[in-house]
């Protein structure tokens, strides 16, 4: 829990600080960050305190909807030469603007204070998370978001502890509401941030998501046809803040808890997007996470890469030990037999004429693998028939899309 400090206190205790501490966020704000959302600076200098958000993310544009980051700002009071004004002390003058801002839309400029802990703003944030739970049904105990939900997080942290609202007043919405094949919607859980519109209209570039009417009746809606229609959908649920967005592959399988993360790289096309696969029990794939790489995938994923997994799941059907075909039974065998094997015949093939050997890589192998694929039989075999594709239709049967679906494409 943050420390709930009076105005008078914290200014007591600004008292204390040097010039520059006493500045608190930015007041030695470099070039680097002076064009910047306050939010941000605060995400990319851990050390100073946390400023809590819903609405804000660091990849899309501030849009200052949710109210949940709401500080004071202070900018120094200029005198008549446009100068900042200095106490006896030395210290710049700060003039307080006389309510509190939305930080993520307050742009961080040189000598700017900013107030993230007194009275006024715990305050206000109570007031903002108990508005928010008005209506929401708090079903943490099944909401796949619990344990990794931002709005759990901050209603324990800044939130009342008790509301003022009548249960028997909370707007009840729909739940478990599809919103396209792969997400869906549960609309109570929704605190109307827009950060899926904004992914879809910023980052993706597909226009397929709005809200439909107002107030407390505002809902998510696809509007496109078939609905959802766009290949990386599934980030939405990743940046979701709460439980509104959940994927179909995912939902009610698991807790985030009882999961462990895998590093891993997408097998399904040459991007090589770096992704985290979240393993139940040490057997099963439950969902398919990205993991941050600015060089390759940023911290996206592809429909393709995240909801294409189950072929990894199919266990009985995996091959554990070398078959060799011995009067037309396939038998196990080791490593070593295979091997000769597959070297007597190459070798007695190459011999004849290179070119009738032919090689057909599984399309699930990874990029450095298909080259060391094609490399060996052009350089070692002398043969130009290797091959390699990513059948779409199986993938699209696999996931469960209607052919209507471009997801594979
Ligand atoms: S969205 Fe968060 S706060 Fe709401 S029910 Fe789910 S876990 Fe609980
Ligand atoms: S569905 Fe999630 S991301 Fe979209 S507006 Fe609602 S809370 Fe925000
Ligand atoms: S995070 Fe600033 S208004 Fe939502």
């Amino acid at each position: 829990m943050s420390e709930q400090l009076t105005v008078e206190q914290l200014e007591e205790q600004a008292a204390k600080l040097s010039p520059q501490e006493q500045l608190k966020l930015v007041a030695h704000i470099s070039e680097r960050l002076s064009s910047i959302p306050l939010a941000q600076v605060e995400d990319t200098e851990h050390e100073r305190r946390e400023i809590p958000v819903f609405c804000y993310h660091s990849r899309l544009a501030s849009v200052g909807m949710c109210r949940m980051c709401l500080v004071r700002v202070a900018t120094p009071k200029l005198g008549p030469d446009r100068k900042p004004v200095l106490k006896a002390d030395g210290t710049p003058e700060l003039a307080w603007m006389p309510r509190v801002q939305t930080a993520c839309t307050t742009v961080a400029s040189e000598g700017m204070a900013i107030d993230s802990l007194s009275q006024e703003v715990l305050d206000a944030r109570r007031g903002i998370v108990e508005f928010l739970l008005t209506s929401h049904p708090l079903d943490c105990p099944i909401c796949d978001k619990g344990g990794e939900c931002p709005l759990q997080e901050q209603t324990l942290t800044y939130g009342p502890g008790a509301s003022r609202f009548y249960y028997s007043d909370k707007f009840l919405n729909e739940k478990d509401v599809p919103l396209g094949p792969l997400i869906v919607l549960d609309r109570e859980r929704c605190v109307q941030c827009a950060r899926c519109i904004r992914f879809q209209d910023e980052i993706a570039d597909d226009h397929v998501l709005g809200f439909n009417d107002r107030g407390r009746g505002m809902e998510i809606i696809s509007f496109s046809n078939p609905p959802f229609n766009s290949k990386f959908s599934g980030n939405t649920t990743d940046i979701c803040p709460v439980g509104a967005l959940t994927t179909t592959d995912f939902r009610f399988q698991a807790r985030p808890w009882e999961m462990k993360y895998v590093p891993s790289v997408c097998p399904h096309c040459a991007v090589g997007c770096n992704l985290a696969l979240s393993v139940r029990n040490n057997a099963n794939i439950k969902r398919v996470l990205p993991r941050e790489n600015d060089a390759v995938n940023d911290i996206w994923l592809c429909d393709k890469g995240r909801f294409g997994h189950q072929f990894a799941d199919d266990s009985a059907n995996r091959l554990t030990t070398p078959l060799i075909r011995r009067d037309g039974q396939l038998v196990e065998a080791t490593w070593a037999e295979a091997l000769a094997l597959v070297a007597q015949k190459f070798g007695a093939a190459k011999a004849k004429d290179p070119n009738s050997i032919a090689g057909l890589a599984g399309d699930r192998a990874p990029n450095e693998d298909l080259y060391l694929f094609g490399k060996f039989f052009r350089e070692v075999l002398g043969s130009q028939n290797y091959r390699s594709t990513v059948e779409a239709d199986d993938l699209n049967a696999s996931v469960g899309l209607s052919a209507d679906s471009d997801i594979s494409q």
